[in-house]
Order: structure tokens, then C-alpha cells, then sequence
């Protein structure tokens, strides 16, 4: 933290969190919260709720959350820093430029600065396309039929064929070889000396969600090669945590995302009307990508090029997107290569009624199965058939799975029965022994118990918060020191000092930390929904054996780290024991 928790927290104080949000969100007060639509995911019904008294706000369809800082660090993909500065002015508060440590400032500074010159630098490769040496840049992309506008929206630009012009141009504007290079715009060597990283290509300006540029892609107008050069990952620029496009597409009306591969595909698809469209940044897609999608859309259509490369990252993109939560089809451009040749040959409505026509993974993966059978011959049929009954074998749960007996009968013209029957065979055959469960290796089982302790950690804090009337029937037992995960560690101490001094305050708790992730996963805590339970002694049984469950972990490290010289701890543990025995017969009342 660079500014001082006071006046942090004078800051959040004088910026009342509703009125904040009222100026980017329409609100409405339903009760003692006030509810719109979510600026962060796309919905039709408001889930987005923001409380005036908790001074916090949270969506309970996307799960995104925090305080007033939060809120701006989200919506305007501030740093904290930023956010505080913002909000300080809003309210008239100076701040003390020195607390800003040394090291603090120059980091600040620095993405500030690789900004400021990405900034630059798009705004010199626009003008450049517009000039006389810009004329064959912005023929390229007249014969690729892009439209003014799109230019525009796009901001895309040229580079000179100058091998240093750029570098000479930010150079005439004050900043140093150092910064540049930093910035991915300049290489050195001891041949050439310094020079451009692009040069003589059509400039695809790469933004953030803020339309804030982060780095570029630039593609030769010939055949030469390499095709695309792009932007080192730099301060700024994370490949694996931005897409192409989002600036524009997290706008979109539309409830879905479509996810191509290229620069030219999004731009194609927008000016077609598709404003939805993204892409990952010539990079395989991520777990950092599905995580930012799923703040705007649930669901993706993926548009990957048709061949081979194309159809091997759709079958990896299926399970990251999975296991965000995002349901995913494939949309199929044969003939065509990509979204951009599909939709300049046969047209907008031809590529809206691919969309109605998208598979979802299992049917696709089989789809691409197919190629290897020739299924006009009885043996190619039958190897083929047995091949994806070993596949639909694999789903764990029966009604899933004969959901997908019967869309691959249908689909390839077997019998629902008789295909079942071959399931069942083969998953004998193959040892599987339906239900098939894949065995789950050491590693996961373990993880498995991690992610229990930490949602056994993150309920009871969620409970301390609700419920004041516990912090003074579970304290004597379980302590900040209980809390094992890193961040909720810091949450019970705060927490406990606050129930110390007499009152809690969700808000202030999430000034310390100042990373975006960590303000969603704070804000969770003030805002889970604890599993309905019916009967305050349902409610009961659960807690106590969660408070057990923190309690017993927390015993069990401290059993594993103790060292045999150290007698103190020796005794700790045993009073931790003893504690636990007394949990057991503790009568824990709740709210
Ligand atoms: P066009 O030929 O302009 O239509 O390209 P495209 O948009 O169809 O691109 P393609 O499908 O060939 O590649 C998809 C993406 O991969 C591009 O948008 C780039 O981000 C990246 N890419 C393509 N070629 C290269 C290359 O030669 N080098 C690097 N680093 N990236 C590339
Ligand atoms: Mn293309």
C-alpha cells in the first residue's frame, strides 16, 4: 500500500458507493439495497446489487464484487492507485504525493509511461496510413475490404518503411532507448543499432477493456514472412489476460461471445455486424481468457480457422472454457478458412445461420473422429461407432450420458437401444466398468482436500461477518492464526481486531488489499450465500463442524511444521487439542 490507511480510508468515506455506481449504472432501490444489471456480465433481470449501508457492492448472477474502489479498478481496469486518485479528486481530497515509496512510484510510473507511449505510437501509425508514404498501407486494407469506419474503431494504422522511424519520432518527444524498449517498440543490435520493431506493415493497435492500447500486431501487406509480428508481453501488455476486441464486444447487446483467431477475423465479424466478436492474442487460449470472458458472457461460440491447427485449439479451448462455467460450440466455416473468407463469400445471414447451426464439443470431437472412418462402409461405420462409444462411456452422470446416446443415435442413424447396449459393452471391455470414473491421480486428491479447507476457511469467515453474535462463542477456540490461506489469514486479523474494537466494516477491510483479484475474492467473502439450511439446528450442526474442520487443519500443520526443540509450541498444540476436544461438546447458537 503507497497511501496511508487513513487516508484511504478517507477517501472511501467521502465517496459514497451509490453514487458512485450511479453514474456508470442505472440503480434502483429494491429494500435497504439499491439493484441494476450488472455492468460486468451481460444479464436481462438485475442481479447487481449495491448496499448503501455496507458501503460494498456484488452481483449475484457473476459474482463480481467489492467496495468503491473495487468497483472503478473493475469498470475502468484502474490499478488501486488509480482508483484512489480518481476518487480522491471526486471528493476534494489532496493526497500527500511523497507516501508513494520509491519503489511503488516507479512502477506506477512506468506502465503509466508505456502507455502514454503505446498511446503515441498508435496514434502516429494512424496518421501515417492517412499520408502520401501510408498510400499502399491503406490500399492493403481497402482490397481486404474494411470500411472507414472500422479503420476508425479500430484505430488501425501504418508503419513507415523507415527502419527507425518511430524510434526517431518518440525520440523527438523526450523519452529514453530504455523506456522504448521496454515498451516492445524498439530492438537493438551492434550491426544495425537501434530500430523499429515494425516497419513497412498495416498496425493493428491491441486495446485493453478500456480501449487503452497495450501493444500491436502488424502484418506485412505481401506474402513475406512472418505474416504477423506482435508486441512482446511487457509491463502492460499480458497476452494471456486480454483479448482483441473486448473493448468493443463487452458492449455488445449480444449474450454470447464469438472467439476467432484473428485480428482481421474480429474486424470482418464486427463490420458485419457481429460485435461480439473477440480473439486470444495469436496465443493458445487460457484460463486468464475464459476467467475475463466469463465477467461479460456465459456463452461462446468458438470460430477457429477449419483446418487442422484450427480444429486442435477449438478441442483445447472446449475444457478451459468448461471449467469456467462457459458453455462452448463450435461454429463450421467449411469451405472456408476463417470467419473473414466465410463471411465475405457468402455473406452475414450465411454466418448467422452457422451460429443457429454450432455444435457443442462432444458432437464436434466426434465430427473431427469422423475423418479418420470411412462411415459409407460397414467396417468404417462399425469402428467408428465403437470408437465413440467409448468416448460417450466416459460421462460420469447417467442422464448426461444417455442424453448423448441419443443425439449420436440420431445423428448417425443407429438405434437408441442398440447403441446404448454398445456402451455398456465396451465400457466392460475397456475395464471401465461403467459408470466410468477416471482415477483421480495423488496430486488431485490432494488438491481436492486443499480446496476443502479453503472453502471450510472461507464459510466460517463469510459467517463471522454475518452473524456478530459468534465472533464472542468461537473466539476463545479459533483465532486469525486458525486461517491457514494467505488472504483469509489477513481478513481474520483485521476482522478479529475489528470485533476488538467493537464494530465491523466490510468496506474498510477491502482498502488492504489492492489487487483486483483479490477484491473479488475479499467481496466474496462479505456476500456468499451460506447453503440454504433449513433449521437453526441444521445451521448449527453445519458450523460446528466447520469451526471443527478449520480447527483440526490448523492443528494438523502446526503438528507438521513442530520442531522437537521447541517447547512452547509443544504446548500450543496441546491446548490447540485440548481446544478441540471442547469444540465438540461446544453448543454453538446462530442467527
Ligand atoms: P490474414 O491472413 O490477415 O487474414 O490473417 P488471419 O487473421 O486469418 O490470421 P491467421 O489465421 O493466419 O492467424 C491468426 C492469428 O495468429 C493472427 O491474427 C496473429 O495474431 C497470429 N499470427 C498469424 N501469423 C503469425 C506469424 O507469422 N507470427 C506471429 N507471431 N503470429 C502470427
Ligand atoms: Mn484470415
Amino acid at each position: 500500500m503507497y497511501y496511508s490507511d487513513d487516508i484511504i480510508e478517507e477517501v472511501r468515506i467521502k465517496n459514497d458507493i451509490v453514487d458512485v455506481i450511479s453514474s456508470y449504472v442505472r440503480l434502483q432501490k429494491k429494500g435497504s439495497s439499491y439493484f441494476g444489471l450488472c455492468p460486468f456480465h451481460s444479464e436481462k433481470s438485475p442481479s447487481f446489487s449495491v448496499s448503501r449501508q455496507k458501503q460494498m457492492y456484488y452481483c449475484f448472477g457473476c459474482g463480481a464484487g467489492g467496495n468503491v474502489f473495487t468497483f472503478l479498478m473493475e469498470y475502468e481496469n484502474y490499478s488501486f492507485q488509480e482508483a484512489v486518485k480518481v476518487l480522491a479528486d471526486r471528493a476534494g481530497v489532496t493526497l500527500p504525493e511523497t507516501e508513494y515509496s520509491g519503489e511503488a512510484k516507479k512502477r506506477a510510473d512506468l506502465k503509466a509511461s508505456l502507455l502514454e507511449i503505446n498511446k503515441l505510437a498508435a496514434k502516429y501509425y494512424y496518421a501515417q496510413l492517412r499520408q502520401p508514404q501510408g498510400a499502399a498501407g491503406l490500399k492493403y486494407l481497402k482490397d481486404r475490404q474494411l470500411g472507414d469506419d472500422m479503420l476508425r474503431a479500430f484505430g488501425l494504422g501504418y508503419s513507415n518503411k523507415y527502419s527507425d522511424d518511430l524510434y526517431r519520432y518518440l525520440k523527438g518527444k523526450g523519452y529514453k532507448d530504455d523506456l522504448l524498449a521496454k515498451a516492445g517498440l524498439i530492438s537493438y543490435d551492434e550491426r544495425q543499432g537501434v530500430y523499429d520493431k515494425f516497419w513497412n506493415r498495416v498496425m493493428f493497435p491491441i486495446m485493453d477493456v478500456n480501449s487503452r492500447v497495450i501493444g500491436f500486431g502488424g502484418r506485412v501487406m505481401g506474402d513475406a514472412k512472418p505474416k504477423y509480428l506482435n508486441s512482446p508481453e511487457t509491463a502492460v501488455f499480458d497476452k494471456s489476460r486480454n483479448l482483441y476486441g473486448l473493448n468493443r464486444a463487452r458492449r455488445s447487446k449480444k449474450t454470447y461471445f464469438l472467439l476467432c483467431e484473428g485480428y482481421m477475423d474480429v474486424i470482418s465479424l464486427h463490420q458485419a455486424g457481429f460485435d461480439n466478436a473477440v480473439a486470444s492474442l495469436g496465443t493458445a487460449f487460457t484460463e486468464g481468457h475464459a476467467g475475463l470472458i466469463r465477467r461479460y458472457v456465459k456463452e461462446v461460440f468458438l470460430t477457429y480457422d477449419s483446418d487442422d491447427a484450427g480444429t486442435r485449439a477449438a478441442l483445447r479451448a472446449f475444457p478451459i472454457l468448461r471449467d469456467a462455467g462457459i458453455t462452448a460450440r463450435i461454429i463450421r466455416m467449411e469451405p472456408y478458412k476463417d470467419p473473414d473468407e466465410f463471411i465475405k463469400n457468402l455473406g452475414a445471414e450465411a454466418f448467422e445461420e452457422r451460429i443457429s447451426k454450432a455444435r457443442n464439443g462432444f458432437l464436434y470431437s466426434l465430427e473431427v473422429l469422423e475423418r479418420d472412418y470411412d462411415l459409407g462402409t460397414p467396417e468404417g461405420k462399425t469402428g467408428f461407432l465403437k470408437e465413440a462409444a467409448k468416448r460417450l462411456a466416459e460421462f460420469t452422470e447417467e442422464i448426461e450420458r444417455n442424453n448423448y446416446i441419443e443425439a449420436v443415435a440420431k445423428e448417425y442413424r443407429v438405434g437408441y437401444e442398440e447403441l446404448r447396449k454398445l456402451v455398456v459393452k465396451t465400457a466392460v471391455q475397456e475395464g471401465m466398468a461403467a459408470p466410468a470414473k477416471r482415477a483421480k491421480s495423488g496430486r488431485n486428491r490432494d488438491k481436492g482436500k486443499e480446496d476443502g479447507i479453503k472453502t471450510s476457511q472461507k464459510i466460517l469467515l463469510t459467517w463471522l461477518i454475518e452473524d456478530e453474535g459468534l465472533f464472542h462463542q468461537i473466539s476463545e477456540y479459533i483465532g486469525p492464526e486458525d486461517f491457514s490461506e494467505g488472504l483469509y489469514r489477513t481478513v481474520a486479523d483485521i476482522l478479529y481486531g475489528q470485533y476488538e474494537k467493537g464494530s465491523v466494516n466490510p468496506a474498510k477491510i477491502m482498502n488492504h488489499f489492492t489487487d483486483e483479484e483479490e477484491h473479488r475474492e475479499v467481496a466474496g467473502l462479505f456476500h456468499t450465500k451460506i447453503r440454504e439450511l433449513t433449521t437453526a439446528q441444521e445451521k448449527e450442526k453445519a458450523l460446528k463442524e466447520t469451526v471443527i474442520r478449520v480447527k483440526n487443519h490448523s492443528i494438523e500443520q502446526a503438528g507438521k511444521d513442530w520442531d522437537a526443540a521447541d517447547l512452547e509450541g509443544m504446548q500450543r498444540l496441546i491446548k490447540a487439542k485440548r481446544d478441540l476436544q471442547n469444540l465438540k461438546k461446544l453448543h454453538i447458537s446462530v442467527n
